[in-house]
């Protein structure tokens, strides 16, 4: 560690868990980094621990931290998202100057994003949006990174973006996204795809305790088993790995010792409320984010305890074939999880005038990130070969994936109803499934009361136009206008 003038390439503010790892991961790359952080014992820590990583310029006040970087300058917020966010940047910009670049890759909320973009262009400076996934680890050995803002920003901030992040089959897992939030946006909806997996693979395990009475450790050799097939992906590794930990005070699997009140930060709550503002049907991630708040209900639960299930069926007594019921019935709930999500980035992109590029957002979570997956080389070759795709279940390996697996979906919804086990996110995304195949759909009904009760009109199936019935007056039709 040295100290000089305007000589990092590139400087980390917020040296907590994330902001510490990516400022090593960039300088074991080479570069020179100037550290600051509000609290300088958090600089001083990570010199003392990892100093040795690289070359890294220690800095304790704002002043000092811009005026180690070479222009235009480049640095990167790591902090607390929201206010924190705000006091930061106003710091910096009244320090910056015209064409120098301030990223945030913290978890910001894509709309504080947008607005901080045109604030900070209006004031000469370049301001970049930047989902950063993978946690601790990612952000020390190769993050998922999905940098948004100006084009121009990226030409010069991209090759450091690139080398730090993972690499898979030789491409990084970074790409510029688009304008302003949508970096923040993409990331947002990948943390909400993130929320269902978690809550599909917690479905099936769930199945494989009250259907079939296996133990964490049997469920953590078919979870093993499935990662070496089509459903291989981070979090699937990592759950026969936790269900594979013993309580070192209790000797029980770690998971039976753990209170199962699932909590959140808000990035998947955020997916739905944007979900929702864009008319877009999310169930799998609503239904995600439903559950841990109903997990999270500990009152209410316990007084609901004991209450009624009704005549129970018999639990399935042929396990292998219910095994691979639940493994087919996660790989199709996953596929439609991911084409809500994906429908949900298109219609962000229409909603403002983004542009983005569906197959460029599978290629960069093929690695580094919570949901990396084999399966998004599927759907990157699926957005390859037809980018305009109305929707990813109907790309041609998809919708041949999802018959494969149709029969053995419905029956472990059926069954894990007729066991009284919750399925949220298995039956909503199979009822989601059934919804969009139907030729019709209960919604004719829906307008007929619509213009019963507030003669909100309808079309018609033989007509162009609106009508309008006068329900009370023997139902005579007439044009709305
Ligand atoms: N943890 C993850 O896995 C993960 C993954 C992806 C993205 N993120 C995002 O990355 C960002 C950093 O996450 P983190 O977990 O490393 O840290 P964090 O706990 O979210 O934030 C702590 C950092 O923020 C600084 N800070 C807080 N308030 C501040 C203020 N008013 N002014 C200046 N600095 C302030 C702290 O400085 P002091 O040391 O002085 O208190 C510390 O450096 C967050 O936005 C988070 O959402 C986290």
């Amino acid at each position: 560690m040295t100290s000089s003038a305007a000589r990092a390439q590139i400087g980390v503010t917020g040296l907590a868990v994330m902001g510490s790892n990516i400022a090593r991961n960039f300088a074991k790359h080479g570069y020179t980094v100037a550290l600051h952080n509000r609290s300088v014992a958090k600089t001083d820590a990570l010199l003392a621990a990892h100093g040795d990583d690289g070359d890294f310029v220690r800095t304790e006040t704002i002043a000092e931290f811009v005026a180690a970087l070479e222009k235009p300058r480049r640095v990167l917020i790591m902090v607390k998202a929201g206010d924190a966010t705000d006091a930061v940047i106003e710091e910096l910009a009244g320090a910056m100057e015209t064409g120098d670049i301030i990223i945030d890759g913290g978890n910001a909320l894509y709309t504080d994003t947008i607005r901080r973009e045109a604030a900070l262009r209006a004031r000469g400076l370049n301001f970049v949006g930047a989902g950063i996934s993978g946690g601790e680890e990612g952000a020390l050995n190769g993050p998922s990174i999905m940098p948004g803002g100006p084009a121009e920003s990226y030409e010069s901030l991209g090759p450091l973006l690139e080398s730090i992040a993972a690499q898979v089959d030789g491409t990084p897992c970074c790409t510029h996204i688009g304008p302003d939030g949508s970096g923040h946006f993409v990331k947002m909806v990948h943390n909400g795809i993130e929320y269902a997996d978690m809550q599909l693979i917690g479905e099936a395990y769930h199945l494989f305790r009250a259907a079939l009475d296996l133990d964490p450790k049997q469920i953590a050799d078919i979870f093993t088993q499935w990662n070496s097939g089509e459903l291989e992906s981070y979090l699937v590794e990592i759950t026969a790995e936790v269900l594979n930990q013993v309580d070192a005070l209790t000797g029980k699997p770690l998971v039976d010792v753990i209170v199962d009140a699932a909590e959140q930060k808000g990035t998947g709550r955020w997916t739905v409320k944007s979900a929702l503002d864009l008319g877009v049907p999310v169930t799998g991630i609503a239904e995600a984010v439903f559950a841990r708040a109903l997990s999270g209900s500990r009152g209410q639960r316990a007084a609901a305890v004991g209450l009624a299930a009704g005549e129970l069926a018999a639990k399935p007594t042929d396990i292998a074939q219910f095994t691979e019921d639940i493994r087919q019935a996660l790989y199709a709930s996953k596929v439609v999880a991911y084409a809500q999500g994906f429908d949900q980035i298109a219609a962000g992109s229409a909603e403002y005038g983004w542009d983005l590029t569906p197959g460029d957002l599978a290629t960069i979570w093929r690695g580094g990130c919570i949901i990396r997956a084999r399966f998004l080389n599927r759907i990157k070759e699926a957005y390859e070969t037809d980018p305009t795709l109305p929707s990813l279940i109907l790309a041609p390996y998809f919708r041949d994936a999802i018959e494969t697996a149709i029969d053995s979906w419905r029956r472990v919804v059926s069954t894990a109803t007729l066991l009284g086990i919750p399925v949220p996110a298995f039956g909503s995304s199979l009822s989601y499934y059934d919804a969009l195949r139907a030729e019709r759909l209960p919604a004719a009904l829906t307008q007929a009361q619509r213009d019963f009760f507030g003669a909100h009109t309808y079309e018609r199936v033989d007509a162009e136009g609106k009508f309008h019935t006068l329900w009370s007056e023997d139902r005579s039709e007439v044009p709305a206008g």
